[in-house]
């Protein structure tokens, strides 16, 4: 059956993408093939002056090129070859006879936007749905289809660099702006509005090739070898800043852009064709494409094995707790359109966590990513109160109130003496056993762990906690409902730390035992930075709250041992009084508003070793801190507290910042080996004894010669 179908109507060919079979288009080999011979044909034949693209999918309009098919790639020539033969398509498709409209709704990515680049004109539906990029640099590979060459020419060097290199969606409003799209209209109008620019194309009405718009944004920098070289010139430093060198596609995509303004069209096309077989090839893209494989596997995933059931509407959320996370969970909630019931003791507390969700509210309409209505129908959603009124028919409510398991047993009791019979109750403890805060339940089955991260509003991991009571309908439920705030969800079973908080302890205890030994505190972060995590694990523990860290840590010591206690520095800055950034005063030094300066040089004088400080490598601190991590990751897979490999390292990723082109912990693990993976936690464990004895798994999969994922084909 042929992706294809075509539909001719007074000399204008209508041709529908609609992939038989699958939920989104993208452009195979076998595809690709199809649409030459859709191609030729509409060429040969006179009677047909223009044509137009467009979706027979609800939400997309291409997807790309078919990610499964880059597995298949056997050497970087044979995915230049591919590129360069998408090069010829796309060439065709700008140069033919009959003039082309790309009538896009819905997401319009990768080789899907390639495509719509060589039409002679886009038009996009005003849908919230359409959205425009080419996201290649996010699997590691660069634009192989053209694109790092007709971008620039459609929307300028600027534009283009931004969309390149970060890889983010453009909506249509935005795309209308920039020159991306021609034309901007109500999607029911789409597909009549290409129709009629086709025809206006084949009689002349519409210029086939216009000219790059001399108004567009940095025009005139642009438009001289100088004011491009500055602009290159400085893509490239905010790229090695922002990415410590760590993504070569990024660097990549720069050149082959580069290569289209020094060189010929042809030098250009040729560059991008070259650099794309590089990329395809590097452990980086390797790893980047598993991560996209295992977010999308994690979309299916209702948590539960066998059959699930449907997971309970939720049409009102009840949040006990207006601190930091309530407000954070209620304004993601009421972005949603979900109607929030916010309680806490005082009227103070309320009004100052209704702020709190004004503040988060209000960041996107300053962002303009909602209109002043929509702010204020949002903020509407979220009342506040001091008693119990209107949690009556709440079918879900969130915990999120001081981490006591006495306050917690408490506040549940008195919910649950309101709410209706089966509603659900999830806890956003990050430390308490779930088991513990479901005991004092009127129903356990009914009680779930919900651990969001904070800023709940960009942090995008949710952590759903299962107990061996939990019903199947509760777990489908919080799951369903993380999703619907926009979340990445993993579901781990209960106990202490859960997982996220799990193996981040080891990899900050060991931070701190570097600070006992009299590592300076700014070696540490630097080199965390140079492995890839977003901040350094001194700050970080400043971020989270000398406190909130000693406590955590002080439970999962009392659960595991010595192997996890935490570090004699910490218990001595905390009894010296620093809190971390909240307090104004923890390993770094902030200002009077909280912004963070550099390494607060008195803090030594708390640290076992005082101000006598000695040097320890990068490497050494690097594997240190991470084995720590990676070994307790293991030992969560061993442990069954993780479902699956996946999950471990799509929560270390999203949920800690685990550098994504290393894969995640287990990934680890598979890249250099089980068995030198024991072999080097042995050499440390020597060192630093009891504290890095390799999980018993891996000394398995050492001996066996196994892997958590597959050798070859889809990696998840
Ligand atoms: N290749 C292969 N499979 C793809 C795909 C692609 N480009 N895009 C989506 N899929 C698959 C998913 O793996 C999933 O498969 P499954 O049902 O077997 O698990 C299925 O399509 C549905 O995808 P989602 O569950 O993600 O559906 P959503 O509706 O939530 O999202 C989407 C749709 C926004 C299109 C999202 O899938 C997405 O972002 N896809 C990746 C887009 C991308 O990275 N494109 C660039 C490809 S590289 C390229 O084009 C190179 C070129 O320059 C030569």
């Amino acid at each position: 059956m042929s992706a294809f179908s075509i539909a001719i109507d007074n000399g204008v060919a209508v041709v529908t993408f609609d992939l038989p079979g699958e939920p989104v288009n993208k452009f195979s080999k076998v595809v690709v093939a199809d649409f030459v011979t859709v191609f030729d044909q509409l060429e040969r034949d006179t009677a047909v002056t223009g044509a137009v693209l467009i979706s027979g999918k609800p939400d997309t309009f291409i997807a790309g090129a078919d990610i499964d098919e880059f597995l298949q790639f056997t050497s970087p020539a044979d995915a230049t070859r591919e590129s360069a033969e998408g090069h010829r398509l796309m060439d065709r498709l700008e140069h033919g006879r009959v003039p082309w409209v790309a009538a896009i709704h819905g997401a319009c990515l990768g080789g899907g936007l390639e495509a719509s680049l060589a039409c002679a004109y886009r038009i996009v539906s005003d849908s919230p749905r359409t959205v425009l990029a080419l996201p290649e640099v996010q699997l590691g590979l660069i634009p192989g289809a053209g694109g790092t060459q007709r971008l620039p020419r459609t929307v300028g060097l600027q534009v283009a660099l931004d969309m390149i290199l970060t890889g983010k969606n453009v909506r249509a409003k935005k795309a209308l702006q920039t020159g991306l799209a021609d034309e901007m209209v109500h999607p029911s109008i789409l597909r009549d509005v290409a129709m009629r620019r086709a025809r206006e194309l084949g009689a002349g009405k519409i210029a086939r090739h216009r000219p790059h718009r001399a108004d567009a944004k940095g025009a005139l920098l642009e438009s001289n070898p100088v004011g491009r070289a500055v602009v290159f010139r400085q893509a490239r430093e905010m790229t090695m800043k922002k990415s410590r060198g760590h993504y070569p596609a990024l660097l990549a995509a720069l050149d082959a852009v580069a290569a289209g303004f020094h060189g010929t069209s042809a030098e250009g096309f040729a560059t991008e064709a070259r650099l794309f077989g590089e990329m395809a090839f590097t452990a980086v893209s390797r790893q980047l494409i598993f991560l996209f494989y295992a977010t999308t596997a994690l979309k299916k995933d209702l948590g539960v094995s066998g059959a699930a059931p449907p997971p309970l509407p939720v049409s009102k959320l009840g949040i006990l707790g207006t601190g930091f996370m309530g407000a954070g969970i209620a304004a993601v909630s009421a972005m949603q359109g979900v109607p929030v019931r916010f309680k806490d003791t005082a009227l103070p507390a309320v009004a100052k966590g209704l702020g709190a969700v004004r503040e988060v509210l209000k960041d996107r309409l300053h962002k303009k990513q909602v209109t002043k209505q929509q702010f204020e129908d949002q903020l509407a959603l979220v009342s506040g109160t001091v008693t119990y009124t209107g949690f009556g028919n709440v079918p879900l409510l969130i915990e999120a109130v001081f981490e006591d398991l006495a306050v917690k047993h408490a506040v549940l009791r008195e919910a649950e003496a309101v709410l209706p019979a089966g509603a659900i109750v999830a806890t956003n403890t990050s430390t308490i056993p779930i088991r513990q805060v479901a005991s004092a339940s009127r129903d356990p089955s009914r009680v779930v762990g919900m651990h969001f991260f904070s800023p709940v509003h960009k942090m995008p991991l949710l952590e759903v906690i299962v107990t061996p009571r939990t019903a199947p309908e509760v777990v489908v439920t919080a799951v369903a409902f993380g999703r619907r705030l926009g979340k990445t969800v993993i579901v781990v079973n209960d106990a202490p730390g859960f997982y996220v908080n799990r193996i981040l302890a080891p990899y900050l205890n060991e931070a701190g035992t570097l600070l006992d030994e009299g590592a300076r505190i700014e070696a540490i972060d630097q080199a965390m930075l140079d492995y890839g995590f977003p901040v350094g694990p001194v700050t970080l523990l400043d971020e989270v709250g000398l406190d909130i860290a000693g406590k955590s840590g002080s439970i999962l010591a009392a659960a595991f041992g010595d192997r996890l206690r935490p570090s004699a520095t910490l218990g001595q800055v905390l009894a010296a009084g620093r809190l971390g950034r909240k307090g104004k005063q923890g390993f770094y030094l902030y200002d009077e508003m909280g912004k963070k300066g550099g390494v607060d040089e008195s803090v030594y004088a708390v640290t076992p070793t005082g101000t006598r400080r000695t040097d320890v490598s990068a490497a050494e601190i690097q594997e240190r801190l991470s084995l720590a991590m990676v070994n307790e990751a293991v030992r969560c897979v061993e442990e069954g507290i993780l479902r699956a490999p996946r999950d471990g390292d799509i929560g270390a990723v999203f949920g800690i910042g685990f550098p994504p082109f290393r894969g995640g912990p287990l990934r680890v693990v598979d890249t250099l080996g089980a068995a030198e993976v024991v072999r080097r936690l042995e050499a440390l464990n020597a060192k630093h004894p009891g504290r890095f004895e390799p999980a018993t798994m891996l000394r398995t999969m050492a001996s066996s010669g196994t892997t958590f994922y597959p050798k070859t084909g889809k990696p998840v």
